[in-house]
């Protein structure tokens, strides 16, 4: 398993799943254009030799897991792995965690500057889109919080924009485990909130960070658990939070509890610039340690970045096992990365009004991201989505088959087709489209028969067809 950001790298490299950009770039636009585009090509990772007014020797690392390819070499599985393989992979892995151990020393802490040798305008931090709110420093990030009340650690993948050369502004969602642990603790007892923002740690970290995880969950455990090994954690320098020791950059310090500081707007995961720019939770740095040749991280955020696989595979896992936990007769659930972490197929033994009743209610109970779901039945691939949008358009009656549920407190705010208003009140509707046949239609006469390759022909005569498929002059 890759130890760190380098190891990763080194095998993008070997697979051809990685571009390296010796021509100078301008972290101002042209480092996020070129790495949006690159993205919704599917294209490779992107490591960015030289930026502009920085020196040759800190390098970024842009998009590492935008792509199923990059996905499956992160959890060493073959690059072309499918989808469901690596769904697979992440379910079996997910359900073991291995606990970090902690060193006495690690590469991270190569070059350690702290109080006035502070400067976070040191770190490339790009502009990524146009009428961003600034530069944003904290993308493909792991930052590292504690309750002290549970001695509970959360990792977690939130933003961070640079505000002057010692602070940063973030917007992790109320509903978010720091957004929650912050307001929960921190902010009555009027104590500043020490965390860690780690840029650059191994590949799984990252995944673990960005996966949702049940609060209170161990995200370095999971990350051990991905890995089938411990991760090595080292204690910061300015405060007791313990850190990946192999990352290339931290910066450690505190989020204040009586400031706030503007933040965004930001061309969001969904793909969409939709607010403007607001209060966010304020951050003074004490600390900036790093490994020497540092590699700076980032996530191009927005249409098929690290999101849409990261995030989406781990989220269709969650659901899944929500849904098996309130009785759902659910067999799988797909989050494609189109979706934007917005949509979900689930696949069931069978559908109907009180099933997808069920499965609108489960989902939204809490904070209800997901706002349009298809539910399938099991005979689908729901990794395909021509099969799934087939069934949708054949099977999904235009009348009987739309289920909605309205809610209000804890609809996602990142939702692009929601009003101001509706954002502002947390307001919002997850749609349901049952694409299964009526429970109560006789499959003997009823039911319309699936006229497939698969599903239409005997079993000789598709053994006929498939041994004679090259004499036919296919494939050749
Ligand atoms: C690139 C990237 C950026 C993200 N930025 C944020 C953010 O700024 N605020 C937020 O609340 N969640 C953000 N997320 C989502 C969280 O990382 C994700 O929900 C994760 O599960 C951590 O959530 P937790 O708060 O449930 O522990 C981001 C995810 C990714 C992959």
């Amino acid at each position: 398993m890759f130890d760190d950001t380098r190891e990763f790298i080194e095998a993008l490299r070997a697979s051809g799943d990685l571009v390296e950009v010796e021509k100078e770039v301008s972290w101002d636009l042209e480092l996020g254009a070129i790495s949006r585009l690159a993205c919704e090509k599917d294209g490779p990772a992107i490591w960015f030799k030289r930026i502009a007014d920085y020196p040759d020797d800190i390098t970024v690392l842009v998009n590492p897991m935008a792509t199923w390819r990059r996905v499956a070499m992160a959890f060493g599985l073959a690059p072309d792995a499918s989808i469901k393989d690596i769904y697979r992979e992440y379910e079996k892995r997910e359900g073991k965690l291995i606990p970090p151990v902690t060193v006495e020393r690690g590469p991270c802490h190569e070059v350690v500057r702290r109080g006035s040798e502070v400067d976070l305008f040191d770190l490339p931090a790009p502009m990524l889109h146009e009428g961003d709110g600034g530069r944003y420093l904290g993308t493909w990030d792991l930052v590292v919080s504690r309750d002290p009340a549970s001695q509970w650690v959360n990792w977690g993948t939130y933003r961070f924009m640079l505000y002057d050369s010692s602070h940063l502004t973030g917007f992790p969602r109320p509903t978010s485990h720091l957004g929650k642990m912050f307001q929960d603790y921190y902010v009555p007892r009027g104590e500043p909130m020490p965390i860690a923002i780690v840029i650059g740690a191994d590949p799984l970290s990252h995944f673990a960070a960005s996966a949702t995880f049940h609060l209170g969950g161990d995200e370095a455990g999971l990350a051990g658990g991905l890995r089938g090994e411990p991760v090595d954690l080292v204690r910061c320098r300015t405060s007791d939070l313990l850190v990946p020791a192999c990352a290339e950059i931290v910066i450690e310090g505190e989020v204040l509890p009586d400031r706030v500081g503007l933040e965004g707007p930001y061309g969001e995961y969904p793909g969409y610039r939709t607010g403007e720019m607001g209060n966010g939770i304020l951050f003074r740095a004490t600390a900036i340690t790093h490994r020497k040749h540092p590699i700076f991280t980032v996530d191009a955020t927005g249409y098929k970045d690290d999101s849409s696989t990261v995030t989406a595979l781990s989220g269709a896992l969650a659901i899944q096992k929500r849904l098996e936990r309130h009785g759902v007769p659910v067999v799988d659930v797909y989050m494609p990365p189109e979706g934007a972490v917005h949509l979900a197929i689930v696949a069931v033994q069978y559908g109907g009004k009180e099933v997808a009743r069920n499965i609108l209610e489960t989902l939204t109970s809490r904070r209800a991201l997901i706002s349009k779901i298809f539910m399938v039945e099991a005979d689908i691939d729901i990794f395909d989505m021509g099969k799934v949008l087939h069934a949708f358009s054949t099977k999904c009656h235009p009348a009987h088959g739309v289920h909605v549920i309205h809610y209000e407190g804890r609809a996602n705010t990142l939702t692009p087709c929601y009003s101001q208003g509706e954002r502002v009140a947390q307001k919002g509707a997850t749609v349901l489209f049952d694409c299964t046949w009526p429970g109560e239609w006789s499959r003997e006469w009823e039911t319309p028969v699936k006229a497939t390759f698969d599903s239409i022909y005997s079993e000789s005569v598709r053994r006929k067809v498939l041994e004679r498929w090259r004499d036919y002059g296919f494939d050749k």
